[in-house]
């Protein structure tokens, strides 16, 4: 394989800045390349120490990692813990008071959710949940909006030994169906209708579509709805219940469930490049003591942050950086119910200001976004409370970095770009901003503990300059275990097979490494895109849009997008006759329509062509690499003889 070519010229760096090395936890490189040592050195045992000191064990353990180094990976396998005593008993001493959730809603309001009420409310949730029938390994699929009772409900799930499997709550009635089906839910819990920006999203009426219309065909038993908006919403007798119900007469007690290590915790769906999305495993003690090391060592975590983390629970980011880590380390954290630009382009800096925000974390998107609608008014805010500022979801261009690090941090404040997946379940390369200088566009050095490296097809390592494959060398207690139902495919999906006979984990990116070691993210190396900082399958998208009664056949593929990081181009194959003019527009709309529908408007084509084929291989693959050149207006230098049908690349290319 060729190495791919790396167009990368940036060459400013930053040293950590004075006076937040003062006050940090890794206060310099050489304690950094320290900690480095000691995971070289004896890595098992570096895990175990960590995992000894960070979390509340019920049983102690005694065997740090068991596995074949490949694909089958057990971490503190014979310790007994529970997750939500992690996140809550423990902080019920001294801090029993201490703000755990400033809640600022879309419309301005504000709550604050002490330790000790969250403790109650996840007790009696949990205890409510329990005489519905939920039990220790059964699947409770959460489709709520950013509220602190979403955090609730998950703690709950874990305290009782439930796993709990969040559905973001901007996707719609199909995606919904197939993760209920696929994990086999027997209780969903909702709300009436979600607020954002001003706008209601009417949850549990896409719950009532997405559930079979005959009870008795779904694993579904009990539906809890907690009233957001107190819209007029159909109950389903038998089935439905309000959470206040639920909770009513429940002890604010609730024994919790002693757990093995490697129980699950939690199912989370992301996007792979072919079939459905792929529900990623996670199981208990090495997750959490990801989400709590990279609080400390990432985010600099100190007993009086104000940390905000603007991720949907509905996502990886949202559990580890909401959810879970906020709550283990016992920080007070803000949940924000709406959007960045609602009511006005300085929200974003208007609550950071209120609630004086000192760690802010959000996607590139969103900081593009921002720049875009009000480059000059973080300044009209007092955002003096910030000392750390982080990104997440994608590539973050130098441009957008440094805007962030000269007008949000004032230059005073790290920024922390950091490299992680889903699947990675915490994060994986990414500075501590006491020890390590930035570069804009770089996520600088793995944490302590993680091998990364970049290699060819065939595992050979890569020098500085050649791009090639991120590939983690060796295993890290927050991987996940599997793939929810089909091992199968996690075992073909997520390894390469060295010539030397090792086992990397496969990123699915690109990257290439720089003279001093520092990782440069390139991209996806598989059909999927990054929209807003959210992974989607093309395959989804794809599937969705073949649905659809006019369409025989669909590609889906990225072009860049100065707002939303990649934009997505539709190549579609209607029946019968391909429509032009007006016909097509309309035909476009209504695709685009039907996607909002059937997905959520995350997945909705920003463009869609027509054409009466698409370019294949004589074996019927699509050639997505042409697709792509057509997308972005380039010109196509490549060799197409291996076309099945040349010329349909002419009219595709005439198509918009
Ligand atoms: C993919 C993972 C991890 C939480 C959000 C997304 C891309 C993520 C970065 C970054 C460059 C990044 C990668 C990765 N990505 N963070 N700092 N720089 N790319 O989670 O949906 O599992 O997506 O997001 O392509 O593989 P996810």
């Amino acid at each position: 394989m060729p190495t791919i070519e790396s167009i990368l010229h940036e060459t400013r760096c930053f040293e950590p800045p004075h006076p937040f090395t003062e006050n940090a936890r890794i206060k310099d490189r050489a304690t950094y390349d320290a900690l480095v040592e000691e995971a070289t050195q004896d890595w098992d045992g570096f895990w175990a120490r960590r995992a000894r000191e960070e979390i509340t064990w019920i049983t102690p353990f005694t065997k740090p990692y068991r596995g074949d180094h490949a694909t089958r990976h057990t971490w503190f396998e014979d310790g007994v813990l529970n997750a939500s005593v992690n996140c809550l008993d423990r902080h019920l001493g001294a801090h029993r008071h201490k703000p755990a959730i400033i809640f600022e809603g879309d419309d301005g309001a504000t709550e604050i959710w002490s330790y000790l009420r969250m403790h109650q409310e996840v007790c009696r949730f949990a205890n409510g949940i329990k005489e519905k029938g939920i039990q220790r390994g059964d699947r409770v699929v959460i489709y709520m909006p950013m509220h602190p009772r979403a955090v609730v409900a998950m703690l709950a799930c874990a305290r009782i030994g439930a796993i709990h499997s969040v559905v973001f709550a901007g996707f719609s009635t199909k995606a919904l169906k197939d993760r209920i089906a696929d994990t086999g839910a027997k209780m969903v819990i909702t709300a009436d209708e979600a607020v954002r920006g001003g706008k209601t999203i009417p949850l549990k009426q896409t719950v009532d579509l997405s559930l079979p219309k005959i009870t008795k065909k779904s694993s579904v038993k009990t539906v809890v709805i907690m009233r957001r908006t107190q819209a007029d919403i159909s109950m389903k007798p038998g089935r439905d219940l309000f959470w206040e119900e639920l909770t009513h007469g429940q002890p604010d007690i609730c024994p919790p469930e002693p757990m093995g290590s490697e129980d699950p915790l939690f199912i989370l769906y992301t996007s792979g490049s072919t079939g459905k999305p792929k529900g990623i495993l996670h199981t208990t003690a090495g997750y959490l003591l990801g989400a709590i090391l990279s609080m400390k060592w990432v985010f600099d975590y100190q007993s009086d942050d104000i940390f905000w983390c603007t991720a949907d629970v509905g996502w990886i980011t949202g559990h580890t950086y909401v959810a879970y880590g906020p709550m283990a380390v016992g920080a007070t954290q803000l949940i924000f119910e709406g959007t960045p630009t609602h009511p006005h382009a300085g929200r974003f800096w208007e609550v950071v200001e209120k609630h004086r925000v000192t760690t802010f974390y959000t996607a590139p998107t969103a900081i593009r976004s921002l720049i875009k609608t009000g480059k000059e008014l973080p300044k009209s805010y007092n955002l003096s409370s910030l000392r750390l500022l982080g990104s997440v979801g994608e590539p973050i261009n130098p441009e957008a970095w440094i805007w962030y690090k000269e007008t949000v941090g004032e230059n005073r404040c790290p920024v922390v770009d950091t490299w992680w997946q889903t699947e990675t379940g915490s994060h994986m390369i990414a500075p501590l901003p006491g020890a390590l200088a930035t570069k804009p566009g770089s996520c600088t050095l793995p944490l302590p503990g993680i091998f990364a490296s970049v290699v060819d097809e065939t595992g050979h390592e890569l020098g500085p300059g050649q791009g090639g494959l991120l590939v983690i060398k060796k295993p890290w207690p927050s991987q996940l275990r599997t793939i929810w139902g089909d091992d199968e495919r996690y075992r073909k999906n997520y390894f390469l097979h060295g010539e030397s006979g090792k086992s990397f984990y496969l990123a699915s990116d690109s990257a290439v490494r720089d003279e001093e070691g520092y990782f440069w993210i390139m991209g996806r190396m598989d059909d999927v895109l990054t929209v807003s900082g959210h992974r989607l399958g093309t395959m989804e998208i794809e599937s969705s849009l073949v649905a659809s009664p006019g369409v025989a056949e669909a590609a889906v593929v990225a072009r860049p997008d100065d707002l939303t990081g990649e934009a997505i181009v539709a190549f579609v194959v209607p029946h019968g006759a391909c429509p032009t003019g007006q016909a097509a527009s309309q035909m476009a709309e209504e695709l685009r329509q039907w996607v909002t529908q059937e997905i959520g408007a995350i997945a909705k084509p920003r463009e869609i062509r027509f054409g009466d084929n698409l370019p294949k291989t004589r074996s019927g693959k699509i050639m997505r690499r042409l697709l792509r050149l057509i997308a972005k207006g380039e010109a196509i230098s490549q060799d197409t003889s291996t076309l099945e049908n040349p010329a349909i690349l002419e009219q595709l290319k005439e198509s918009l």
